[in-house]
């Protein structure tokens, strides 16, 4: 696999390179040729000059000329024979045969330059007439010979720097390359080891934004979804606990329901019972019936919450399941101080409702009422109709909640009482809501509305 450097870098790092080698070679071509045909030009006008002076045939002279230009010299007649020079024998020989071969004469008009083989050297000749050859009686050339080797090397040295420079431009061009890779690549590669750490190392800790660039962008989102993360896995532990508390707890209900259900039934007996005798207690067994109903509200609350609720639903009046409620807690209500007003609506059009269901919805909303007024109040229930649904409505004088709850109070197990379950009103709602309905709240000027709504369809 690629990385960024790989993708990024490399690439722009050949164009570089491959731009300074093909440009410094072409400058050093430039360079090298431009000074091969100074040097050229330079033998041409030396030769032009020395031709003239008139001490072409005197190799002593030729000489000491030799010490200042720095070249071979040589005066051959028109027939190519060497008449003086300062080469050594053995080449002079040589130009004497490659002369005679081909004579300066035949080149008249030619560009006056040759390169000549001498024996192991190649030297590279300009010449010229020699003016005004009293001392020979034919026509005389000057010949001028540089070694082609030293005219090479001189051309080689002017490219050098040129070479140099690119050679180190390489190097930098290479180098900063490295090191913008290196640049790039190491938040990303910090970034990455980061986040493995991270994940080994479980719950907390976030990732360093260490730049503000996009790889700062890329850790800011890194922890962002770490906290999502975060806050989903708190959730799950939580709706896991919930359901094992949930578990435990219907168990517990279910086994206190039928023990509970005989307590109940014997206190209805012992109710009759103490009717008929005319004793006059029957009103305490009243208040064990009302707390009986209580437990069971709790116990119903229980298992509601730890299964899913499955309605049997029966055309009915919203009415008698309110007005059942409220007969049942009279006794209760009337031992709190509590006035009870009924406003039901004798109108009310039947809807499909589970009323068992509806009951505890019903109770739990009366018994929270009960708590609401310690001091006693008086409790509103109401019904009535609209377009769309039965609606029902409990209104009493309490203490009213803190702004602050809010909604919280239908989340399960919330709860502001001493003892309190904090199952009540989350169940209500569940209830409520599967016969397509809605549960709400409304602060009152003193005490609380809470209102429910059973579509009719
Ligand atoms: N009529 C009311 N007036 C004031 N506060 C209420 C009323 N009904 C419910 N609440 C608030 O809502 C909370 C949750 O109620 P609920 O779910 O029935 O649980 P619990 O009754 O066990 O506390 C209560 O603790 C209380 O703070
Ligand atoms: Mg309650």
């Amino acid at each position: 696999m690629l990385g960024i450097r790989a993708k990024i870098v490399l690439p722009f790092t050949a164009l570089f390179v491959a731009t300074i080698l093909v440009v410094a070679f072409l400058a050093a071509r430039v360079t090298a040729r431009t000074m091969d045909e100074r040097i050229q030009a330079q033998m041409t006008d030396l030769t032009a000059v020395l031709s003239q002076a008139g001490f072409a045939g005197n190799p002593n002279v030729l000489r000491k000329v030799k010490t200042i230009v720095g070249g071979e010299l040589a005066t051959v007649d028109a027939g190519g024979a060497v008449l003086a020079t300062t080469l050594r024998q053995d080449e002079a020989l040589a130009l004497g045969r490659l002369l005679a071969a081909e004579p300066p004469a035949a080149e008249a008009g030619a560009a006056p330059t040759r390169r000549l083989r001498l024996g192991v050297c190649v030297y590279r000749a300009t010449f010229a007439p020699v003016g005004a050859s009293h001392w020979h009686k034919g026509k005389a050339f000057l010949y001028l010979l540089a070694p082609e080797a030293e005219i090479r090397a001189a051309s080689r040295r002017a490219a050098r720097p040129i070479l140099v420079a690119a050679a180190c431009g390489v190097v930098a061009v290479v180098i900063i390359g490295y090191v913008v890779g290196h640049r790039i690549s190491r938040p990303v590669k910090a970034l990455a080891s980061q986040a493995r750490e991270l994940a080994r190392g479980g719950a907390d800790g976030r990732l360093a934004a260490t730049s503000r660039d996009e790889v700062g962008e890329l850790a800011g989102a890194f922890n962002a979804l770490l906290a999502s993360l975060r806050r989903a896995e708190a959730k799950l532990v939580a709706s896991e606990r919930l359901a094992a508390v949930g578990q435990v707890a219907a168990g517990i209900a279910h086994e206190v329901r039928n023990p509970l259900s005989g307590v109940k039934m014997s206190a209805q007996l012992l109710r009759r019972r103490l009717r008929e005798l005319g004793a006059g207690d029957e009103e305490s067994v009243g208040v064990m019936l009302a707390e009986i109903a209580r437990l069971e509200v709790i116990i119903d609350d229980l298992l509601t919450f730890a299964k899913p609720i499955q309605l049997k639903r029966e055309r009915g009046g919203l009415n008698a399941v309110v007005g059942e409620v409220l007969d049942f807690m009279a006794r209760q209500l009337e031992h709190a101080g509590i006035t009870v007003r009924r406003e039901l609506d004798e109108g009310l059009p039947t809807v499909a409702l589970d009323p068992q269901r509806v009951r505890q919805v019903v109770l739990n909303l009366v018994l929270n009422a009960i708590e609401a007024m310690p001091n006693g109040g008086t409790l509103t229930a109401r019904t009535r109709a609209t377009d769309e649904a039965a609606v029902g409505e409990l209104d009493d004088t309490g203490h009213g909640m803190a702004a602050e709850v809010g909604e919280r109070v239908f989340e399960p197990f919330f709860t502001t009482k001493r003892g309190g379950s904090g199952l009540g009103l989350g169940v209500s709602r569940t209830i409520i809501e599967a016969h397509g309905g809605t549960l709400r709240f409304q602060p009152l000027e003193t005490g609380t509305r809470f209102a429910f709504t059973i579509p009719r369809g």
